[in-house]
């Protein structure tokens, strides 16, 4: 039996003060103890989010939260401009055609971040474009694309609105909504906040929740987020019935991260970040991306390996979890999470079995490369817990 080490980009493992937490006997959600989680909750995700707007808690995967901004904010023949620059990028469009919105998509070439400069010119020659959607960090690619520079270009427009997809971005890295700008915030449970899928949260700028009020909207029952404002914001209770468990779970999380502190917290995430990238290049592997991310890192597979393989053995023989490629990339790929409840150990200690996997695949390994030069950046590094 292996003991198992979960460094994929998500789901990402769950801190056992929050398991213990979800382990409470049930509640009822309509009750003043779970308003009252609630209402704690939803003010410590207002400071994760850096906004005064309410953050409201959905049931459902990170999908859902996209899907509640585009439902929301989409009318029938509006027109979105969509960042695709990997297979989340996509997901963006595909959401925004089903609910009969018009995709006008910007093509960025896979492990590069797209460029705010482009963005403004595909505004400038199409006035009639309403959102922007994008990525904090497109998994897929493990590349963060530049969403302050982003906000400011948006920003200038009145009538248009910067959409954000921070699922593997909220909690790894600043984005700060209020302060730049970001209209729509989406973040999911299995990701940084540290807890099991299924809870998705969402936030609007003042300018996004004036749209929602007034769209077009082609249709939704359950994300509706004007009903789920009025329930979460006004009334301390959720439109449907709550995920109780992650809830409380959620409440555990946010405490000690707030506890933490945000800056302490990018810092830590920051560290092993490049901990990371410097044990994959010491290994021989290159990386993927050229603007990569702070919550997880994507190297290529080296020439002769086959890439599923390398994750299958990885797995099934070492107990350690990570992530292959996505689409084009299947096999050609390697992607490691660091965020949320990953230490210094960890990343060591995939790094290590990174390298036994290469050697048993047949590619010729210096054992030690890439764990030395991760200790080398967590010495130099690792912020003080002070
Ligand atoms: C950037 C990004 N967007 C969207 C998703 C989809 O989220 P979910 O699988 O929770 O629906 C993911 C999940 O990996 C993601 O990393």
């Amino acid at each position: 039996m292996n003991k198992n080490l979960l460094l994929a980009p998500g789901p990402t493992p769950v801190p056992p003060e929050a398991l213990l937490r979800m382990a409470q006997p049930m509640i009822h959600h309509r009750t003043p103890q779970f308003s009252q989680t609630l209402a704690e909750t939803a003010a410590m995700l207002q400071e994760l989010y850096q906004t005064t707007q309410p953050v409201l808690m959905i049931a459902g995967s990170g999908t859902a939260g996209m899907e509640s901004v585009v439902a929301n904010l989409i009318g029938a023949g509006d027109k979105a401009l969509v960042v695709r620059g990997g297979k989340f990028g996509e997901r963006w469009g595909e959401i925004v055609e089903a609910h009969g919105g018009i995709a006008v998509n910007l093509d960025v070439e896979w492990g590069q971040a797209v460029d705010p400069k482009a963005v403004a010119a595909r505004l400038d020659e199409d006035p009639d474009i309403a959102c922007v959607f994008v990525q904090a960090c497109e998994t897929s690619t493990a590349t963060e694309h530049p969403i302050e520079a982003l906000a400011a270009v948006v920003r200038e427009r009145d009538n248009v609105l910067l959409c954000v997809d921070g699922i593997t971005g909220v909690g790894c890295f600043p984005l700060p909504m209020d302060e730049w700008g970001i209209d729509a915030l989406v973040c999911g449970s299995q990701k940084a906040l540290q807890l099991p899928p299924g809870l998705a949260t969402v936030a609007l700028s003042e300018r996004a929740w004036k749209r929602a009020e007034t769209v077009q909207r082609t249709g939704t029952y359950y994300l509706d987020l004007l009903k789920e404002r009025k329930a979460q914001a006004e009334q301390r209770t959720t439109a449907w019935t709550a995920p109780v468990s992650l809830i409380h779970g959620l409440n555990e999380v946010l405490k000690r991260t707030l506890d933490e502190g945000l800056a302490q917290t990018y810092a830590r995430q920051e560290c092993l970040a490049r901990a990371t990238r410097a044990g994959l290049e010491a290994i021989g592997l290159r990386l993927y991306s050229s603007a990569p991310s702070r919550s997880v890192t994507a190297a290529w597979v080296p020439e002769g390996v086959d890439g599923a393989k390398l994750v299958k053995y990885l797995r099934d023989e070492m107990g350690v979890t990570l992530a292959g490629g996505q689409a084009k990339l299947k096999g050609k790929i390697i992607r490691i999470g660091h965020m949320g409840y990953v230490g210094p150990f960890d990343i060591i200690s995939g790094l290590s079995a990174v390298e036994i996997a290469l050697d048993r695949l047949g590619h010729d390994v210096e054992f030690g490369r890439g764990p030395a030069a991760a200790i080398a950046i967590v010495r130099e590094q690792w912020p003080s817990a002070a």
